[in-house]
């Protein structure tokens, strides 16, 4: 008696592991199918770097005289009082990427606005416009893209 119920239980159990193990010889195949479908993080990041760029390149070219957040404003720098203007305005939200490229490149020595043409490259004008758009100005429209000819 004892014999049967110890044949039945190793005869159930072998009848579970037979089950049991039938998934597990499936699950290498769906692991591969869900790691196949997750290069998407790696697409979103060059956009990232972008902006940052551009940010950086505000921080260190333009922040001093129109202020981290572009509202500008009187300031005396070097001895010159100059009045930057606030870059948030409508009049500049207004004005073409085009327009602001070319301030920034020929400045407006006049007026203490300085020339950018040799201190950075044309593609780095293009980062702070893209920058000033999205983020000093957040115009939804001027996201990380270049700006239509
Ligand atoms: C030394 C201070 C100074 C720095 C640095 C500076 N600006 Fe200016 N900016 C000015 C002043 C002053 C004016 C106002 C000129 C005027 O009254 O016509 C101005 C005007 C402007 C205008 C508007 C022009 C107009 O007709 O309304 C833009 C756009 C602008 N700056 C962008 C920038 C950007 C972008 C940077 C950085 C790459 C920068 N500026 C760096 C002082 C500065």
């Amino acid at each position: 008696m004892k014999l049967y119920k110890a044949a039945l239980i190793i005869a159930i159990a072998g009848l579970l592991w037979a089950c049991g193990s039938a998934p597990t010889t499936n699950s290498p195949a769906n692991s591969n199918a869900t790691s196949a479908s997750s290069p998407k993080p790696a697409t979103a990041t060059p956009a990232v770097d972008l902006m940052a760029q551009g940010r950086k390149l505000y921080v260190d070219n333009c922040a001093a005289c129109h202020k981290e957040d572009g509202k500008g404003g009187k300031i005396t720098i070097e001895g010159k009082s100059i009045n930057p203007d606030d870059l948030t305005s409508e009049k500049i939200k207004a004005f073409a990427d085009d327009k602001i490229y070319g301030y920034i490149y020929n400045g407006i020595e006049d007026e203490g606005m300085p020339a950018f043409k040799d201190d950075l490259t044309e593609a780095e004008i293009r980062e702070v416009v893209r920058y000033m758009r999205a983020e000093i100005q957040k115009m939804p429209e001027a996201g990380p893209k270049a700006s239509p000819k």
